[in-house]
């Protein structure tokens, strides 16, 4: 298809956004590549092939954004659903609202408490810890006091971490937000809702032009030798490998799936659940067809995906960026390379070692076209 003018690694949001608007507003050939067999990176979703029911691959994907230049630019591609993301926590058996909201609290204590009651319950439950808090049990009581860290964060965080909370930096947690009104929609967001006809539709469009080479199963590592020489690279791949790890590895949480079809049409009655007791193994259960209730799905079979979260090895899936400090002391040696790097530009979640919602990672990348893009490709 010609010599590009451009290479992109990796076809997640941030790099089809950048290959999308190089290709159309400046009418530039871009190469993409990606080493997975699909597109659409962490966002891509499939049908399971026994029931037709759209699956997120890599974890549940909820668009929202308030970001009004984001919201026109996606709409090119897709129409977006009215879904408003809600979620509820199992702890001992009862269900509760997610995140703790004033209906979370009057269900936990068992009381019809005002919103101005409920703050001052609250305020007093985490007046136990002084001034300093020195791990995140104490921070996350300082929040929101022992009795609703003890049903919600405990056990869920030390799933998350395979840590006792007493054992991880305070500095994990900067805020436990609580809801003094009945209000349990899940974001706050402007705009919110799902692609109508699916994640893998909607990534597949932005790659349609022809000026856009997608090549899929190819690790830029392996054929970087063979590009053209003096074409600028937007690298949106994990930044420790691109400098072989030369300062180390740069630390992530990973997570697990196990997906199964079950004979119900309805398993728990809403799309995800949490599981706030330590005893159960997972973290989550998604429900996906509960994403789509518009969907013609069939009515005597549904999927579910258990999800647990651990730390991440060699060859594992970097889904959260761990960031303690001896994370963030390299990360910050990675950017000085980073910087001094000619021709080659860092972005992306992997890239920037830093965890974006798609909303963010579309943002950055219309930003990296305007702010260095357009100018180096004129
Ligand atoms: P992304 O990881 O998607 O793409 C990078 C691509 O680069 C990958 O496809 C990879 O294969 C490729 N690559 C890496 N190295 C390469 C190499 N050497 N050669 C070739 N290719 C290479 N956001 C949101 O808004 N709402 C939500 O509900 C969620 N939910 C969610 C759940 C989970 C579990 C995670 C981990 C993340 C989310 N997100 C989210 C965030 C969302 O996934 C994220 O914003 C986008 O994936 C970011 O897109 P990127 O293009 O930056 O990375």
């Amino acid at each position: 298809a010609g010599t590009p003018d451009l290479v992109v690694v990796g076809a997640g949001f941030f790099g089809l956004t950048v290959a999308e608007v190089v290709a159309r507003e400046l009418g530039k050939r871009v190469l993409v590549l990606d080493r997975r067999s699909h597109l659409g990176g962490n966002a891509w979703s499939e049908r399971e092939p026994t029931t037709g029911i759209e699956v997120h691959r890599y974890g549940a994907h909820l668009f929202h954004t308030s970001n009004q230049r984001v919201w026109d630019y996606v709409n090119r591609f897709t129409s977006f659903t009215g879904y408003q993301h809600r979620v509820f926590s199992v702890f001992k058996g009862r269900v509760y609202p997610m995140p703790i909201n004033l209906g979370t609290i009057c269900e936990y204590f068992g009381q019809h408490l005002s919103p101005d009651e409920a703050r001052a319950l609250i305020r007093d439950q985490a007046a136990e810890v002084g001034e300093e808090a020195v791990n995140l049990e104490e921070k996350a009581v300082s929040l929101i006091g022992r009795p609703l860290y003890e049903a919600f964060v405990r056990g869920y965080t030390a799933k998350q971490w395979q840590t006792d909370p007493r054992e991880l930096s305070p500095d994990i947690i900067t805020r436990l937000p609580v809801r003094y009104t009945f209000d349990n929609r899940y974001f706050t967001d402007t705009f919110e809702g799902l692609p109508v006809d699916g994640y893998d539709a909607w990534l597949t469009r932005m790659a349609e032009s022809p000026l856009i080479d997608v090549q899929l199963e190819v690790d830029f590592f392996d054929v970087r030798g063979e590009l053209p020489a003096g074409v600028p690279v937007v690298y949106t791949g994990p930044v420790d490998r691109y400098f072989d790890y030369a300062e180390g590895p740069l630390a992530w949480r990973t997570l697990d799936f196990e997906q199964e079809v079950l004979p119900t049409g309805d398993f728990q009655g809403t799309p995800v659940m949490n599981y706030a007791d330590e005893d159960v193994p997972w973290t989550r259960i998604h429900e996906f067809r509960h994403f789509h209730p518009e969907r013609d799905y069939p009515a005597d079979k549904t999927v579910v995906v258990r999800e647990y979260s651990r730390w991440a090895g060699p060859g594992d899936e970097p889904y959260y960026p761990v960031n303690a400090a001896s994370d963030r002391e390299r990360l910050q040696r990675y950017r000085e390379l980073a910087q001094a790097e000619r021709d080659v530009w860092f972005g992306g979640r992997l890239g920037t070692y830093k965890y974006l919602d798609m909303h963010m990672a579309i943002a950055s990348a219309l930003s990296m076209v305007d702010n260095e893009l357009r100018a180096r490709l004129a």
